[in-house]
């Protein structure tokens, strides 16, 4: 039996996005237990950027991490839900983003099981970057996306009702254990994303696998030619282990210039008020 973990970023009980990703699970015919995780039960620090869980194994913050690396280790599936907040993902998918490298010590458990991933907006194109900001989270854990969509509904239950909305609860869970979705529209040739600037003349960067690259635009339409580069950050495990070495590399490089680094920023460390908390 495959254990299938839902990744629910919407804080709002039996909202667009629990009842999505529930709708998903009803679907998928492969036998299943569906585990679930509202990250807003979860008390998530702020990574603090100490990079000590790349030396030690395991991040320094106490809090209930610990818990969402078991899950996520245990999982055979993902599907990844999020609302759209002021045109992005809500903070809570990019709180848990920011904590990955601490994820590094069980990474061996945690790469390489397909995900699917959800954004619900309220309104019709104001979804704003939200695709994007799953995107890029499934592929910094390494998941093998095979599909990845938009849907719309506002009040807590009207994704279901949205009859727009029915083909793509189908399509995700036939996803999950089966084909990726084909891609529609203009992709990276690198990494699939679909979410590109434009940096003048043709060139433009994929903003999935921040690749650079060229549109060409002709007869035949529009093709966005982009080219891997040296240092990639997570499209394969040894695209993951270099980075991490090269993470590594900077702790020591800053272990060795600690001193000259300090004499500079000094400077800086009576400039301005601090406003502080009440405690
Ligand atoms: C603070 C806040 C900001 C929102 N911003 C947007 C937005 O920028 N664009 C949009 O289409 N919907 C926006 N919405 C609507 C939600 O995306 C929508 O209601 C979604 O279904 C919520 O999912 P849930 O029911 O699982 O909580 C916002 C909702 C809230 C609470």
């Amino acid at each position: 039996m495959k254990q299938i973990l839902g990744l629910i970023c919407s804080p709002r009980k039996l909202g667009n996005n629990e009842i999505a990703v529930k709708e998903i699970s009803r679907r998928i015919h492969h036998p299943h237990q569906l585990k679930l995780i509202r990250l807003s039960d979860f008390n998530i620090k702020l990574c603090r950027g100490c990079y000590r869980c790349l030396i030690e194994g395991k991040c320094v913050l106490k809090d209930d991490l610990p818990l969402i690396i078991d899950a996520f280790a245990q999982a055979d599936a993902f599907i990844v839900a999020a609302p759209t907040y002021c045109l992005g993902a809500n903070a809570a998918l990019k709180l848990l983003a920011d904590r990955v490298l601490a994820f590094s010590g069980r990474s061996r458990e945690i790469w390489n099981k397909p995900a699917v991933g959800l954004g619900i907006a309220g309104l019709e194109g104001k979804e704003g970057y939200t695709k994007l900001n799953i995107d890029s989270f499934m592929r910094l854990f390494l998941m093998k996306v095979k599909a990845s969509r938009i849907i719309y509904g506002a009040l807590p239950g009207e994704a279901l009702l949205n009859k727009a909305n029915d083909e793509a609860f189908s399509q995700m869970a036939e996803a999950l254990f089966g084909e990726p979705e084909a891609a529609c529209g203009p992709r990276c040739p690198v990494c699939g994303g679909d979410t590109f600037r434009f940096l003048g003349d043709d060139r433009v960067r994929c903003m999935l696998c921040s690749n650079p690259g060229t549109l060409q635009i002709n007869g035949e339409g529009m093709r966005i030619l982009v080219e891997k580069s040296a240092h990639e950050l997570f499209l394969s495990e040894k695209d993951a282990a270099n980075h991490g070495a090269w993470l590594a590399r900077m702790k020591s490089k800053f272990a060795q210039n600690k001193t000259d680094l300090k004499a500079v920023t000094a400077a800086y460390k009576d400039i301005g008020e601090w406003i502080k908390p009440l405690r």
